[in-house]
């Protein structure tokens, strides 16, 4: 264990490497906090400097969209870059290397920075969306952009109609394939990892919920305390950049 302040969580990891080691399908749920280290503000974090004047509602809500789209679209292009040019974490790389080590996988997440694809994660859910994606306000569909130079707000090339960032606004829907299937894999699940998120935003939070009443072992990685934290039944706390790498090595082959 490189890390001193692990040290003291040697019998927790253990036990949470051996629920891992017998596990028939593990299910991860993902958030903010595992992207922090490869230096992605959180959306909230991200409203500093220009940004500062705009609270959440007026960037990220399909009103806001309708309302004022140049401003919402500087918005992501702003955060686009900031993603583009950051690197998966040791957490997202031993993230990746479990899904090789377990019978079954089933990774979620609430990121939307493809991160944990970069790293090699297979079959990643995306419960809200990808913002490096563009989908066509008209046809509903993931798009490509018109090369029309004169058109200013980014077209779609099939149809013309306005593009939008594949991403889930508050007020939005879950798309019906990650629901489902992050609900399935939460049901069937016997042992539940819960990293970098607050627990706070739903329905992703209550995928760990559905876990703990189907008796899934429930591991929660986090610096901090969550609404998830006096159910789980172990408590790494710590960054997971940091965790997981030593609980895959405890894991082992
Ligand atoms: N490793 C692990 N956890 C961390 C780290 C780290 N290095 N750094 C911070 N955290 C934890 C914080 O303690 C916090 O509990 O990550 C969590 C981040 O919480 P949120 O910012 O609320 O992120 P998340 O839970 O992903 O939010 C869910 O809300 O803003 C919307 O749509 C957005 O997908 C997002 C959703």
């Amino acid at each position: 264990m490189q890390d001193a302040s692990l040290i003291p969580l040697a019998p927790l990891f253990a036990s949470a490497a051996e629920a891992l080691r017998n596990a028939r399908h593990v299910c991860v749920l993902t958030g903010a906090g595992t992207s922090a280290e490869s230096g992605i503000p959180t959306f909230r974090d991200a409203l500093t400097g220009l940004w500062s004047k705009f609270r959440p509602e007026e960037l990220a809500t399909p009103e806001a969209f309708e309302r004022d789209p140049e401003t919402v679209w500087s918005w992501y292009e702003w955060r686009r870059e900031l993603i583009r040019q950051a690197q998966p974490n040791a957490g997202h790389f031993a993230l990746a290397g479990l899904a090789r080590r377990v019978p079954r996988l089933t990774l979620v997440t609430q990121n939307v920075d493809g991160l944990h694809q970069r790293a090699g994660s297979p079959h990643v859910l995306e419960y809200h969306g990808n913002i490096l994606r563009d989908r066509c306000t008209v046809e509903q569909i993931v798009a490509d952009r018109s090369d029309d130079a004169r058109a200013g707000l980014p077209r779609c090339a099939a149809c013309g109609g306005l593009l939008r960032p594949d991403v889930v606004w508050f007020g939005e829907a879950i798309p019906d394939e990650p629901m489902l299937s992050a609900a399935a894999a939460a049901e069937d699940c016997d042992t539940f990892l819960s990293i970098g998120t607050s627990s706070l935003v739903y329905p992703a939070a209550g995928l760990a919920e559905v876990a703990l009443r189907r008796r899934a072992t429930v591991i929660e990685i986090n610096p901090n305390a969550t609404d998830l934290s006096p159910h789980a039944d172990i408590l790494l706390r710590g960054l997971s950049g940091q965790v997981l790498p030593v609980l895959l090595q405890q894991v082992g082959q």
